[in-house]
């Protein structure tokens, strides 16, 4: 398994002890009520409705319509309605050091070519600790109110931001027609407290941090609780607007605030590294005083035309980055070492320490990385270590405190074959991986590689989590993708039928085949995404439905890229963060017949649509092979290529007879020689900024 799979592995587990818990609260209600007939002592009942809170209060994603928490007293609430976002809600890239803070700010200006003299103003202001949410107001009323979602599409959560004092339900007449503002929703520190207060005195389980205490409380069907809660609104940034009323995100900030939002401060205006570090530093000293929970600065472009010349890179913007506090540490012991195995094959040591509060979070494993990481840390079983967390990123071992040592502990052995499937494995060309040689026939890869198949930016399969595809698989009814979409048809043949499995019912399986369903048509992105090639994430799987259209090009252009010295492979190459590396798995992954088998018989059951370009469309270089050589004086070449690939064009390193247009700066040279043998169109930098206007 990954190491990124050790949250969701939790969560996972929650969610599972969740759905099993209120079927069980379900049931002793309607022996109660419906047929005045318990089983259950109260004592008994009040137990299984605390652990249920307490999960919930957790993992308030578990919060669903149907549960057992949402129903006391009050009518059945109506679950949240999805929302699709007019301009994606996007989230942030990070640094940790000052020399990570100049590097962003050098990114900034040679993306933008700039000279040494021009000054780029950076506004730094806290990072609040809270749920993002996007308020949405036409006519200058509040009409609706989103979570972030997956960024895409969020849900309809107006009811309750209705609740919340400091978000403003209508604007004053200077506010634009249409608004949109984004900003966090969160709870202070004392009202925290005094809930978790009310929370034991009511013996409810109390909420680990400040942070779900709000997403916990946003998130009720029943709004009355919400209004009980007392939440709280920054808004920090606009989505979509009928107008622009500013040039600077300084003047965002002044006029959401005239129009009654409130901002978070200390927030300041600084020009260089030193002047944000000292920022940093300032706001980190009163970080312990401030009434609400920050965890790092946000340092965003000042000018607005700089930000949309900067725009995005996947999903968080070139403008923006987060410079986040130090992690957090606390010290435990190492109880033991397991071994998980990835779809890839690779071989994580994950730490299993006696559980331990870091940071408001109780950590009970760890990432070990792999295996040189044991030796170079000298880390033994039994051994005192220091944890360390750093937000939402897996906890770390950092060291052993050696002088704890009572000579009771223990060498770890990496194991040199795999521990799922015993195939051999392999550290290839000095790689600090280990894998295992098993491929499909290792079932821990075949499953990894199912659970990504279903994963949220993959066919985000509802209803299909870990552990059913755990399930699934050992009863042999999701052996490979295409099984997935077979699942109706096959399981008609059970017995007994999975209705009457353990945790499930006529509705749970009629909502599995109803998603299921719903994904048979994919776009190609995510379509390849789905695939689970190495090193193929979301960014460059979307780079190659860009470039290879549809999957009958993907696979001859894959074929025909095994042989190095092919156009072919050429072509592969000069995508956009394909390397040799990328490459070679691509090639990998395409060279092998069973794998051609899955996506044959994927094809029989998916409709894949071609990848819709965030903006494109109508631009005379929507569709053209474009090639920039020379140098250019209005942008930097990254500028100059971002831009076109905003506008729907291929940008392509070499001049062949595909080019459309060669855009020539001062000294072009051997392309320019190409593209005027070949009859290719040379466009001057002007223009060519003529033409995309
Ligand atoms: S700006 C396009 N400003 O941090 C960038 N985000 O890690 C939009 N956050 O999803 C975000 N305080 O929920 C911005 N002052 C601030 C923020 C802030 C907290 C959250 C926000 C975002 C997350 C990214």
């Amino acid at each position: 398994m990954s190491a990124s799979a050790l949250f969701d592995m939790n969560l996972e587990d929650a969610r599972a002890r969740h759905r099993k818990l209120a079927a069980e609260i379900a049931r002793h209600d309607e022996l109660y009520h419906g047929s005045d007939a318990p089983e259950v002592s109260d004592a008994d009942y009040d137990a299984l409705r605390r652990e249920l809170e307490k999960l919930e209060a957790d993992y308030p994603e578990l919060v669903t319509e149907d549960s057992p928490t949402q129903k006391v007293g009050a009518a059945p609430a109506k679950g949240f309605k999805k929302i699709k976002h007019a301009v994606p809600m996007l989230s942030l890239s990070n640094v940790f050091s000052e020399e990570e803070v100049d590097d962003f700010l050098e990114r900034v200006r040679k993306f933008l070519s700039l000279s040494p003299d021009d000054i780029v103003e950076i506004s730094a202001e806290p990072k609040i600790d809270g749920l993002s949410c996007s308020l949405r107001y036409e006519g200058r009323k509040l009409i609706q109110a989103a979570t972030r979602g997956d960024g895409a599409t969020g849900e309809d959560i107006t009811a309750n931001v209705l609740t919340i004092k400091d978000v403003p339900q209508a604007l004053p007449d200077d506010a634009p027609d249409l608004l949109e503002v984004r900003g966090e929703i969160y709870m202070r520190r004392g009202d925290f407290a005094k809930l978790n207060e009310a929370q034991e005195a009511d013996g409810k389980p109390p909420f680990a941090n400040p942070r779900n205490a709000a997403a916990g409380s946003i998130r009720q069907l029943n709004i009355e609780i919400t209004k009980e809660r007392k939440l709280h609104f920054f808004g920090y940034a606009l989505g979509e607007v009928s107008e622009r009323f500013s040039n600077t995100q300084w003047g965002i900030r002044q006029a959401l605030s005239q129009w009654g939002f409130a901002e978070a401060e200390p927030t300041g205006l600084c020009l260089n590294t030193a002047k944000l570090m000292a920022h940093y530093e300032m706001i980190l000293n009163e970080r312990a005083e401030l009434p609400y929970e920050i965890d790092g600065v946000v340092y965003k472009v000042n000018r607005l035309d700089f930000q949309e010349r900067l725009g995005f890179v996947s999903r968080s913007p070139r403008w923006a980055t987060a410079h986040k506090f130090p992690a957090e540490q606390a010290v435990t012991i190492l109880r033991d070492i397991d071994i998980q195995v990835g779809r890839t094959g690779s071989l994580t040591p994950v730490a299993r320490l006696e559980p331990i509060t870091v940071g408001g979070v109780v950590v009970s494993n760890a990432t070990l990385h792999n295996e040189d990481e044991i030796v170079r840390k000298g880390v033994k079983i039994g051994d005192h270590v220091v944890v360390q967390r750093a937000g939402d990123v897996i906890p770390q071992i950092v060291r052993v405190l050696e002088d704890k040592r009572t000579g009771a502990e223990t060498d770890f052995v990496f194991p040199k074959r795999c521990p799922i499937c015993d195939s051999e494995t392999l550290r290839e060309g000095g790689d600090v991986i280990r894998r295992c040689t098993g491929g499909l026939v290792c079932s821990a890869q075949a499953v990894e590689r199912l659970k990504h198949f279903v994963s949220r930016l993959a066919f985000d399969i509802e209803g299909l989590g870990d552990k059913i595809i755990q399930l699934f698989w050992e009863k042999g009814l999701i052996k490979s993708p295409a099984d997935i979409f077979r699942l109706e048809e096959k399981s008609k043949a059970l017995q007994p039928p999975l209705q009457e499995w353990e945790g499930w019912g006529e509705k749970s399986v009629e909502n599995l085949f109803a998603s299921i369903n719903e994904r048979r048509r994919v776009s190609f992105d995510r379509f390849i995404y789905a695939l689970g090639i190495r090193q193929v994430g979301e960014a460059t799987a979307k780079r190659l439905a860009v470039n290879y259209s549809d999957l009958a090009t993907l696979i001859a252009s894959m074929k025909a890229a095994q042989d190095s010295e092919s156009e072919a492979y050429s072509d592969l190459l000069a995508i956009e963060d394909v390397g040799p590396g990328v490459a070679d798995d691509l090639r990998g992954f395409f060279a092998e017949s069973h794998n051609l088998d899955v996506l044959a018989s994927l094809e029989k059951e998916l409709s894949i649509e071609a990848y819709d370009r965030p903006v494109a469309g109508d631009s005379p270089v929507a569709g053209k092979v474009v090639v920039f050589t020379g140098k250019l004086e209005k942008m930097s070449r990254p500028e100059a290529k971002a831009r076109a690939e905003s506008l729907g064009a291929k940008v392509s390193a070499a001049v062949s007879q595909k080019t459309d247009y060669l855009v020539a700066g001062a000294e072009a040279g051997s392309k320019l020689k190409k593209a005027q043998e070949l009859g290719v169109a040379v466009l001057s930098e002007e223009e060519w900024l003529t033409l995309i206007g």
